[in-house]
């Protein structure tokens, strides 16, 4: 069972600057929260409680304000910063100690994840016990992620950002893997892009027959924050889907709440946090 995961949740943001000049990208809003909301609530509907965000230097006192040590949210965070981006491996060679003797999940700072099923998915990869586990997505521009060949439900083939189209399913940014990515990461060079790369990681996984995949499936939805436009779209799909249905997606409390992990009182303590918002008074509605 994985019960530790992993938000890398720092980066320039160059691709957004200006705005990212004195803010982080994971403290913009994707419409009524900040981005890092989204993440970070997809492990909480893993059920994992102990929970590492990675941030860059500098950036420690600002998401400290909105996230202090989790108790609010009946979870256990901590943090830790990244000097400078050496890419996302660098994740479990910084998160060492946190991850301790355990298997971990990591989560991209920046990535989306909506979808009917996605709860029953995600508490089926945390049962992972060896290997590492990725989640695959369809998309139509697959030049610009880590891409995964499948042959007979067996990945055949990781690149990453391939010029040449190889496959169009994108590896997205949730993977799930045991302990043994430490020493991996370790092991790993940086590429030409001068990063470890998740892929090089992967494939040592995929060498020793102990990678997985499954797939978040047609009807969910894995959106692209990475560029202002991806950025806005996003927003807009929060926004679209909250104000038709009335739910909020990646309302913190309301899964701390449905996992038991928090009572009424920390609500009304959340209120007070937020203050007089419509995040407010949504925690309001969920407690009457
Ligand atoms: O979004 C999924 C894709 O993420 C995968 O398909 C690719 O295989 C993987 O390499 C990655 O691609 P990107 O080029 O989009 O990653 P990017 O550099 O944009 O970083 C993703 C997030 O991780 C972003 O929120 C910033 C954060 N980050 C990144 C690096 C390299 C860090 O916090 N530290 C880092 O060192």
């Amino acid at each position: 069972m994985i019960k530790k995961g992993i938000i890398l949740s720092g980066g320039m943001g160059t691709r957004m600057s200006p705005l990212t000049k004195a803010v982080n990208k994971q403290l913009l809003p994707i419409y009524d929260k900040p981005l890092i909301f989204y993440p970070l609530s997809i492990l909480m509907l893993a059920k994992i409680r102990d929970i590492l965000i990675i941030v860059n230097k500098g950036q420690l006192n600002q998401y400290k304000k909105i996230l202090p040590d989790g108790k609010r949210l009946g979870i256990n965070l901590s943090y830790k910063e990244q000097n400078s981006p050496k890419g996302l491996p660098d994740a479990f060679i910084l998160g060492e100690k946190f991850i301790g003797k355990n298997n971990v999940a990591l989560i991209l700072g920046d990535n989306f994840f909506y979808g009917q099923y996605l709860s029953s998915k995600l508490l089926e990869c945390i049962k992972l016990k060896q290997g590492a586990k990725v989640l695959l997505h369809r998309v139509a521009n697959p030049e610009k992620y880590g891409v995964a060949k499948v042959k007979n439900k067996k990945i055949i083939l990781i690149k990453e950002k391939p010029k040449k189209f190889v496959s169009d399913l994108a590896i997205t940014g949730l993977y799930f893997f045991d302990n043994k990515v430490i020493k991996y990461s370790k092991e790993l060079k940086p590429s030409k892009r001068k990063e470890l790369e998740i892929t090089d990681l992967l494939k040592k996984y995929k060498t020793k027959n102990k990678l997985n995949a499954d797939y978040i499936g047609r009807g969910g939805a894995w959106l692209d924050t990475g560029s202002l436009d991806d950025f806005y779209k996003t927003s807009n799909f929060v926004s679209a889907i909250e104000n038709r249905q009335g739910f909020k997606i990646a309302c913190l409390e309301e899964i701390a709440l449905s996992n038991k992990w928090i009572n009424k009182k920390n609500i009304k303590e959340a209120i007070k946090f937020y203050g007089n918002c419509n995040y407010s008074q949504y925690l309001n509605k969920l407690i009457k």
